[in-house]
């Protein structure tokens, strides 16, 4: 069941202070935008990749597609000041007939083939789905530094990428979200916002964004634990 997918990765960073675009992190000699490339290259499934780069950093991204052989890389194309507009230039991008379109955030390397796939028939069923994992915290709504209310926990989840959609609808959602000034932070919001359904699907914890400098602790235990695997 073969798809496209958008990779944000035209943002700066500025939780992890790294003094550059996290993507361009190395972690065990490797750019933290390949490892998430890579995911993709690999997958069988995938047939083409729009990466969404900061204008100033297209060549970088190229050489890291270049020296990493992403052959499936068809367009590196220019973001805009938040996701949400990098995700819309991204999906523009894609033309022919309509199809399944994933979204997946560069700062996400550690997204596992066998939820892709379940995301994936999970889309094709439902029309939109998303990756995400049951709260592990309690969650609680907090005013002026005062505990309002105890969400109860059962029903809440924290929602990851990758998000999967038919690309013509994800279209018409950003394009009605651009011109009404609605603002979102994924892209199953805009979906929602439309009245779309949105199905979850149920990833794992080590799917984690890499956004503060605790993650990539975090990142590199991973990336041993699972070179491990592959040795042996
Ligand atoms: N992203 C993007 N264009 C933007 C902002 C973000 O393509 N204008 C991408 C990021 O590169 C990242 C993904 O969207 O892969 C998720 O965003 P986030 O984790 O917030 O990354 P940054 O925006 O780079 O980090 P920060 O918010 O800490 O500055
Ligand atoms: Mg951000």
């Amino acid at each position: 069941m073969m798809y496209s997918i958008v990779i944000p990765a035209a943002g700066q960073g500025k939780r992890m202070r790294a003094g550059k675009n996290k993507q361009f992190i190395v972690l065990n000699q490797i750019p933290l935008i390949a490892y998430t490339l890579k995911v993709f290259e690999e997958d069988e499934w995938c047939k083409q990749i729009i990466l969404v780069a900061n204008e100033s950093e297209v060549d970088a991204m190229q050489a890291i597609v270049d020296t990493h052989q992403i052959s499936k890389v068809s367009k590196i194309t220019v973001g805009g000041e938040e996701r949400q507009q990098s995700v819309y230039e991204g999906v523009k991008q894609l033309t022919g007939p309509d199809e399944i379109v994933l979204v997946h955030d560069g700062a996400r390397p550690f997204i596992r083939k066998a939820s892709i796939h379940r995301l994936v028939q999970a889309a094709k069923d439902a029309g939109s789905a998303v990756v995400a994992v049951p709260m592990k915290d309690t969650v609680k709504r907090v005013v002026n530094g005062t505990i309002e209310e105890t969400i109860n926990r059962s029903s809440l989840w924290s929602v990851q990428t990758p998000q999967a959609f038919w690309r013509d609808a994800l279209l018409a959602g950003h394009k009605k979200a651009e011109e009404q000034d609605f603002k979102a932070t994924d892209d199953a919001s805009i979906m929602e916002w439309i009245g779309a359904k949105v199905v979850v699907v149920e990833g794992d914890y080590s799917n984690l964004k890499i956004t503060t400098p605790e993650d990539l602790l975090m990142a590199e235990a991973i990336i041993r634990k699972r070179s491990l695997e592959h040795d042996s």
